[in-house]
């Protein structure tokens, strides 16, 4: 099926041992009818020759940015200009690195600065290249300039290690590929991958009244609720936020509804939901229990030592409520845990019935609540996905990436692979 034609895709090698998969990542993206441009960084052409690459794409591979016999044929501004996406695949962590700081050095790097295509990237590295906090920096820059970070897979590496690091299988990069050009994700004219979508998010905490000045509540800050409002309405989406009581700005684009209690909630969640929503997003940290019946007056003081019982009943679970409803939205739950992290999560997606669960450890004291940074790891029913710590905003962009790219064809991103696919990167 020629699903990419007339699509041409500019495919980036750099220097990993997953470059043996961009071979088969650039037949299949020809079976698709796309055209292949193969560019190369010098470590590249180490792991793959461009020989190989220029038998699969049909055409001469370019490496050299200083090459005049290659310039004058095409050269690398109308490269930049040629392609509807650049598809760095492996992506090293150094590749990451100079992309980041916007180095034009060779030209890959130059042909990414010069185009005004879409640009995603495969990172393939060890995994604690991946954790690194300078890869942690590089890849939340490059989340804030658009650029779209497709995996890494987590799993065994040929290192030996084990952990995230291994690049996307070739499949799962298609279905993303696919999705940014042709899909239910792909960017419209105004390069916006939400556009015409209706997105429901809730966020903050719930207040649950004990008496006319008491309540029952939580930290939360609403931060990452309103973040990802902000990125999916930046994304060209509809958005309706629900809020909790939280100290924050309504972001720009955005409908905000106020309640107080969970069963508020859920009354809006359920308005906003009824006419179709398309993802709805459960930021909230919702309260588990209500005080059953709130006293009408002010509870007074017992003197003595008899003490105070309050007698606290179940809140409605307000994702899993929305998730068995018809119409149905694509559905995201947050957790968060302080032990058993991608565990605990799972059984959460199945409990509720949810598409996606955001998993994150509320352990960690530099992260979570009340914090700008957040470490989550994405959880589905194909797989896990642990992405790196990064401010609350990048991740938000991410995160609406992810989804918009799931809810749509969903892509096996972050899966774990079946065969021997681990990176190990090799600076370029
Ligand atoms: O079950 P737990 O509270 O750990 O699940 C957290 C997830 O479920 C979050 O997405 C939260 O917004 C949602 N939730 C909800 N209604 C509840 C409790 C949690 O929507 N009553």
């Amino acid at each position: 099926m020629q699903l990419l034609q007339p699509k041409r895709v500019l495919l980036g090698v750099t220097g990993g041992i997953a470059a043996y998969k961009a071979c088969e990542l650039c037949r299949r993206l020809l079976d698709l009818g796309a055209e292949v441009q193969v560019v190369m960084t010098p470590a590249g052409t180490r792991f793959v020759t461009p020989l190989t690459l220029q038998a699969l794409s049909g055409r001469p591979v370019r490496t050299d940015l200083l090459d005049p016999s290659a310039e004058a044929a095409m050269g690398h501004i109308e490269l930049a200009r040629w392609a509807d996406l650049i598809l760095v695949a492996p992506a090293s962590a150094d590749f990451l690195a100079r992309l980041a700081a916007g180095n034009a050095d060779d030209l890959l790097t130059t042909a990414c600065l010069a185009s005004d295509a879409p640009i995603a990237v495969a990172p393939a590295m060890n995994q604690a290249m991946w954790r690194s906090p300078a890869t942690r920096r590089n890849v939340a820059t490059l989340i804030g300039d658009g650029v779209q970070i497709w995996g890494p897979g987590s799993g065994s590496q040929a290192c030996g290690d084990e952990g995230p690091g291994r690049m996307l299988e070739p499949e799962a990069l298609l279905a993303h590929v696919q999705t940014a050009l042709t899909g239910a994700g792909a960017r419209s004219a105004t390069g916006r991958s939400l556009a015409g979508r209706h997105v429901v998010i809730t966020a903050g905490p719930t207040r649950e009244p004990l008496d006319p000045v008491r309540y029952l509540s939580n930290h939360s800050s609403g931060k990452q609720g309103f973040a990802l409002a902000a990125a999916a309405a930046e994304a060209g989406a509809r958005v309706s936020l629900i809020a909790g009581p939280v100290d924050l700005p309504t972001p720009g684009n955005v409908d905000r509804i106020d309640v107080l209690t969970a069963r508020d909630m859920l009354t809006a969640a359920e308005h906003c939901c009824r006419n179709g929503a398309d993802v709805f997003i459960g930021v909230a940290a919702v309260a588990d229990y209500r005080p059953a019946t709130p006293a009408e007056q002010k509870i007074k003081k017992a003197h003595g030592d008899t003490g105070l019982t309050l007698t606290l009943v179940e809140n409605p679970d307000i994702v899993a409520t929305i998730a068995g409803g018809v119409p149905r939205p694509f559905t995201v739950a947050f957790a968060a845990e302080t032990e058993q992290l991608v565990a605990h999560a799972r059984s959460k997606l199945e409990r509720k019935q949810v598409d996606m669960v955001v998993a994150n450890d509320v352990s960690r004291k530099d992260i979570g609540f009340g914090s700008d940074d957040n470490v989550v790891t994405l959880v589905t029913a194909e797989g896990d996905e642990e992405l790196p710590a990064m401010p609350k905003v990048a991740l938000a962009r991410l995160l609406i990436e992810r989804i918009a790219s799931r809810a749509g064809l969903s892509p096996t991103a972050g899966s774990k692979g079946h065969d021997v696919t681990s990176a190990m990167d090799k600076s370029n």
